[in-house]
């Protein structure tokens, strides 16, 4: 057989035939690398004995199911895989190293291994290291299997002794294939195992989970060489040094992807958080200045996130300005609305916004919030404990609707809150009871707030 030398570019995955000193598709420089590109034994073993050569059907003639679920044993991971996790399919599970990835799988583990078996391969832990953290979370099954290794083949030869139900493997940048020249955690790399990976998946019909650690850039190995491949990207986010984790669907085959899993982080691993809004705003300071609750999308979730924001005078020549959580350029066309309408003077003031729980915000819903809480701040007269503000603010100070009004409203009802401030142009139906107060713009809603 012949052997063709391919290179390609370890910043963008890009292949070329030759080798070149720029990246003719990322323009970076030294990038490109050598990659041997024979399949390995073990790769071509597995299309022998996984099936014949296919030839083409009708359409037709293809039979259909709905895919067959199963439940992983926790309602938030489920949800954000579409209704629980689909047989046979290829998960990858994304995140920043320390986020929690590996005691998200390991936990999900007990409740799979009730009915299924389960191969826990670790690449980044010894066995007795996944032991101690299986038993502190409480994890102790005899049909979960565990293997400390890292060379693909033998991956792949347990996994095809043992047939179990579920593969985990963690993480896939520690995995290598030895036919290949490059190191582990290198492009081709990855991208073998995780091809190598996916053809058991679909050959035998094993659900795989595979982890991915993501790097600064925020992408998987580099750049997106794994998303494409796989039937679902899960990505794990929240701030190291807060309990309060999302995890997100950026892909899913068999579902939609704008659910997200809401967990935190304790001694005992994850536990789910099934009420957000609760967890966003306990503990939250009464009739003290500078915060406003105002409810935000997360996929198709309506959360409630508490804005809070101080206005100090300043004591150099130049205001300082700080955004947490809230976008900086939407922050300060906020304030400039408030001083040229409200007539605030907050050109003499450091202005500081933060979100609480490390939510960022990146919908101009919040806006009626972080304003209501600047000038809460500057006047120093709190926003009522029990009032909530829902609404976009133009250029011109007016209120503008938001989408999904409806939804936000049974959410800020179902948390207790006596009032509401809408757009005045929302024509839906107020939700029971609860006093919705629309207004036209921003100075007539603060006007009746502060
Ligand atoms: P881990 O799952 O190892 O992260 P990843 O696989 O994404 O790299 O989790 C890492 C962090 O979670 C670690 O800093 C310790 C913390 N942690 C807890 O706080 N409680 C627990 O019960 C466990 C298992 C981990
Ligand atoms: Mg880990």
């Amino acid at each position: 057989m012949k052997t063709k030398t391919i290179f390609y570019c370890t910043q963008c995955g890009n292949e070329t035939y030759k080798w070149e000193g720029r990246c003719s598709a990322c323009g970076s420089w030294n990038t490109i690398v050598e990659q041997p590109d024979r399949p390995s034994k073990k790769t071509a073993s597995i299309r022998e004995s996984g099936s014949a050569r296919r030839s083409a059907k009708s359409l037709s003639q293809v039979e259909a199911g709905e895919e067959l679920r199963f439940s992983t044993g926790m309602k938030e991971l489920d949800r954000v895989l579409g209704g629980g996790a689909v047989q046979g399919s290829f998960v990858l599970v994304g995140g920043a190293p320390g986020i929690g990835k590996s005691t998200l799988m390991l936990q999900i583990c007990d409740y799979l291994c009730r009915s299924s078996s389960v191969l826990y391969v670790s690449g980044e832990e010894s066995e007795r290291q996944i032991k101690m953290r299986a038993k502190r979370l409480g994890v102790e099954r005899e049909t979960l299997f565990v293997l400390a290794e890292t060379d693909l083949e033998d991956i792949l030869d347990a996994a095809g002794t043992l047939l179990p139900n579920i593969l985990i493997v963690d993480s896939i940048q520690t995995l290598y294939n030895s036919s290949l020249a490059t190191a582990p955690g290198s492009l081709g790399q990855v991208k073998d195992c995780a091809a190598a990976l996916m053809r058991l998946a679909k050959g035998k019909g094993i659900t795989v989970f595979i982890i991915g650690h993501v790097n600064k850039e925020g992408s998987i190995a580099g750049p997106k060489v794994l998303e494409h491949m796989v039937d679902c990207v899960l990505y794990f986010e929240g701030e190291q040094h807060l309990a309060f984790r999302i995890l997100r669907a950026a892909k899913n085959r068999f579902g939609a992807t704008n659910e997200i899993g809401v967990f935190e982080m304790g001694d005992m691993g994850l536990l789910e958080v099934p009420n957000p809004s609760e967890l966003l705003l306990s503990g939250r300071p009464l009739n003290t200045p500078g915060a406003c609750v105002a409810c935000v999308m997360e996929g198709a979730r309506p959360v409630l996130a508490e804005v809070q924001a101080l206005a100090t005078p300043t004591s150099f020549g130049m205001p300082r300005r700080t955004s947490n959580g809230l976008d900086y350029n939407r922050a300060m066309l906020l304030l400039a609305v408030l001083e040229k309408r409200s007539k605030l003077r907050l050109s003499n003031c450091d202005v500081y916004f933060n979100v609480i729980g490390g939510l960022n915000i990146d919908e101009p819903a919040a806006d009626l919030a972080a304003a209501l809480a600047l000038a809460s701040s500057y006047l120093d007269k709190p926003v009522p404990g029990d009032l909530a503000a829902i609404g976009e603010i133009g250029l011109t100070g007016e209120l503008r609707s938001v989408q999904q009004l409806g939804q936000r409203l049974s959410e800020v009802r179902r948390l207790g809150f006596q009032k509401c401030l809408v757009p005045a142009r929302w024509k839906g139906e107020p939700p029971g009871g609860r006093e919705i107060i629309p207004f036209g713009n921003l100075q007539a809603a603060l006007a009746a707030v502060l």
